[in-house]
């Protein structure tokens, strides 16, 4: 049996001070995340998947429903106020460094240099908005080069071959690797975006709605690139979206999030095709129409 080289359990972020009733006040069955009580926002409760080596992702819900907010507990941008997180996966570079072994651990409990060094060696991520994940006015290189730094690389020779060699893969012209992102169209600000958070060879790779900013034509080519990538790499991703056609096109299996909740998880084909929870087969028939 193939073990998962990634387990979430009981994941749960709210923002405001929260009070005892938050989690029994929203939720899909009372279509809101917004305690009544202490108006506290309960942008996930109770997250619990796994992810297969290899394997690509979906998450997909309406505007708010806590996508982007379990991208960021699994990138170390946010802190859980419950919830665990295990991997099955050795790095002894990482390891080293950190002193543990990586397995066994939950990984929320480390402290914050632990944890960055996590997500400098082992995640990638791309960002919907490309001023969250890259310096505009900085070179593409540069760009590159400062995440290479972040995984401790320090020769400039190799950051530079290493910058260009991803700029190539993503599709970037190497010739514009000295140009800031600024100069750029959306989409080729989207490669270099994926380009970096593909410079430290990840063990994870989380994109947050990648393509929701671009024009259709621009959107199908980026989203052709990343299928490719996946075929090439085969690196563990999530691919975040609201949009069931990205969701269909690069995922396998699928979870489906509501008001902070999973309603729905399985294959991508069956859940798109014969959806089981309310909720997932209104979503479904509203991209139908
Ligand atoms: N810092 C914060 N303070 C208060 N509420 C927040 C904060 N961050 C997120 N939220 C709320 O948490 C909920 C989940 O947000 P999240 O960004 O995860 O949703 P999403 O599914 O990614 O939505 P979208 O499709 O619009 O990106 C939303 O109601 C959001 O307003
Ligand atoms: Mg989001
Ligand atoms: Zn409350």
């Amino acid at each position: 049996m193939i073990r998962p080289v990634l387990k979430i359990k009981g994941l749960s972020k709210r923002h405001g001070r929260g009070c005892p009733s938050c989690y029994n006040l929203t939720g899909p069955q009372h279509d809101r995340n917004i305690c009544p009580q202490c108006q506290s926002v309960v942008a996930c409760h109770n997250i619990t998947f796994e992810l297969f080596p290899k394997e690509v992702l979906g998450i997909v819900g309406e505007s708010g429903s806590g996508k982007s907010t379990v991208i960021k507990l699994l990138n170390f941008d946010l802190e859980p106020d419950e919830g665990e997180l295990y991997v099955n996966h050795s790095n002894s570079e990482v390891e080293n460094r950190i002193g543990l072994p990586l397995e066994g651990q939950n990984l929320f409990t480390l402290n914050s240099f632990r944890k960055r060094l996590l997500r400098n060696f082992m995640i990638g991520v791309v960002y919907q908005h490309p001023h969250l994940g890259l310096r505009l006015n900085v070179s593409s290189g540069g760009n590159i080069a400062e995440r290479l730094l972040m995984a401790d690389w320090r020769h400039v020779g190799d950051m530079r071959e290493r910058s260009a060699e991803l700029l190539a893969k993503t599709e970037v012209p190497v010739s514009r690797m000295d140009e800031p992102p600024r100069n750029f169209s959306g989409g080729m600000q989207q490669r270099v975006q994926i380009a970096k958070a593909l410079s430290n060879e990840p063990m994870l790779l989380l994109l947050d709605e990648v393509t929701s900013g671009l024009d259709v034509s621009v959107q199908a080519r980026v989203l052709d690139l990343i299928r490719s990538l996946q075929h090439e790499l085969h690196v563990t991703t999530i691919v975040v979206s609201h949009d069931l056609g990205v969701i269909k096109m690069l995922t396998s299996r699928t979870i489906v999030m509501k008001n902070g909740h999973i309603v729905e998880s399985g294959l991508t084909d069956q859940v798109l095709e014969d959806p089981q929870h309310p909720y997932s087969q209104l979503l479904v028939s509203s991209a139908l129409t």
